[in-house]
């Protein structure tokens, strides 16, 4: 992909979201927002359009599809993912309806405790997801069972997934790099700066990566 693109933006109220949001529409790029409040995005700009509405309802995937190159989802209910994978079910109407309206890419931001497909986290994190992160576990389910239903379902879109560590919504600590050994606790603005690159990233393309700091 080259600059200046029409983005979907699914989350874009969130703390990754809010920051890409904003950084999509500096670096030049048209986004459409969907959000269940759009009073919660404090963003005002020509290029972004805000749509009301929720994945977990009724949606114009068409209309909202409608022009957009790509689609990037920093979504996350946690009390909802408790209960009901609300985000797999969301992409298993969302990459149809991408087929049809021609929308190649789709960036997908889990987190660095859910496993990729085929594969077990490390030692440390499983004590970790199991101990004080365990109020997540719906959630992590829920990314594993998209990341899953992506690999095996779907490899006809250019997905990207972030498998993300996030510990603060503090200043930018420097510079996040794909890595799939390694993982950083990142900020959210470094993340969300992450996630736009790496959406335009080719090599990117079908990588279920995480994200560590640049040692230079
Ligand atoms: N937070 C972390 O520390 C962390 C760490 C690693 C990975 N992650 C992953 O990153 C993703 C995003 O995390 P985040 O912390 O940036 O998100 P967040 O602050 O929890 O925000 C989640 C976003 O999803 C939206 N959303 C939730 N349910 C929705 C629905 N039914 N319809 C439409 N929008 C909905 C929320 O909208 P509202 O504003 O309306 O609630 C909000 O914009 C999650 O998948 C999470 O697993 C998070």
């Amino acid at each position: 992909m080259t600059s200046s693109r029409s983005l979907l933006v699914l989350g874009a109220t969130g703390q990754t979201g809010q920051h890409f949001t904003r950084l999509a529409l500096d670096a030049g790029h048209r986004v459409r927002a969907l959000a269940r409040t759009p009073g919660k995005l404090s963003i005002f700009h020509d290029d972004l359009d805000v749509v009301q509405g929720s994945i977990d309802h009724e949606l114009d995937l068409g209309a909202l599809l409608d022009g957009v190159d790509a689609v990037v989802m920093m979504l996350g209910d946690v009390r909802a993912q408790r209960d009901r994978q609300v985000n797999t079910t969301f992409v298993r109407s969302l990459v149809p309806a991408m087929r049809r309206s021609g929308t190649r890419r789709l960036l997908y931001q889990a987190g660095g405790l859910s496993a990729a497909p085929g594969t077990r986290l490390p030692l440390v994190l499983r004590a970790v997801r199991s101990t004080i992160a365990r109020g997540y576990i719906g959630q992590h389910e829920d990314n594993e069972a998209v990341m899953r239903y992506l690999d095996e379902e779907a490899r006809d879109i250019e997905w990207m997934v972030h498998r993300a560590g996030i510990g603060s919504d503090g200043p930018s600590k420097g510079e996040l790099r794909r890595s799939s050994s390694s993982i950083s606790i990142g900020t959210f603005v470094d993340c969300a700066t992450y996630n736009l690159r790496t959406l335009l990233d080719d090599s990117a393309v079908h990588t279920f990566d995480s994200s560590a700091y640049r040692r230079d």
